[in-house]
């Protein structure tokens, strides 16, 4: 059968979606899921094509325990509605850009990522580029909360 392709996106590909990619992948594998659904990410930007992720994020993934350092920044492309099944927007502005990228039939593959979060009030997983080490804590703590709730609602959507 085929996979269902999840694919996480921000600005850069550096700090969160890479975070969100390798928390995802984390609970797929531990959820014995790798051969059903396959995980990627990509920014909307393309300054960091080809680099590795942040190293404040690099560092925060190794504290919890994954290794995010093989992944490689690239830019998101409008062949990837085609591709992917699930499109996980990190904030309001990646939303937005998406939305303009994004073939009408494949409006509904769309989301942000934090609406599968257990906390409703909280829409956006905030950039942390400029910040400090705290805004990474903050990072994987959010994402890793919407990962839950993606994989509950895959799984239900898929009978998985
Ligand atoms: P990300 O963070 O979108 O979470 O990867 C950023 C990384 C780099 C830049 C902005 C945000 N930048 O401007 O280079």
């Amino acid at each position: 059968m085929a996979p269902i392709r999840v694919l996480f996106i921000c600005l850069g590909n550096i700090c969160r979606s890479p975070t969100a990619e390798g928390v995802f992948t984390k609970l797929v594998e531990d959820s014995g899921l790798s051969e059903r659904i396959h995980v990627d990410s990509a920014g909307t930007g393309d300054w960091h094509v080809g680099d590795p992720p942040d190293r404040r994020a690099r560092a925060e993934a190794a504290r919890r325990g994954i290794d995010i350092s093989g992944l490689r920044g690239r830019q998101v492309a409008r062949s990837d509605f085609d591709t992917f099944h699930y499109v996980l927007a990190m904030d309001q502005s990646n939303y937005r850009d998406l939305s303009r990228l994004c073939p009408t039939a494949h409006r509904g593959k769309l989301h942000l990522c934090l609406d599968f979060a257990s906390d409703a009030d909280e829409r956006e997983v905030p950039d942390p580029y400029y910040g400090g080490d705290d805004g990474f804590a903050h990072v994987y703590d959010l994402v890793e909360d919407a990962a839950r709730g993606l994989l509950q609602r895959i799984r239900q959507e898929h009978g998985l």
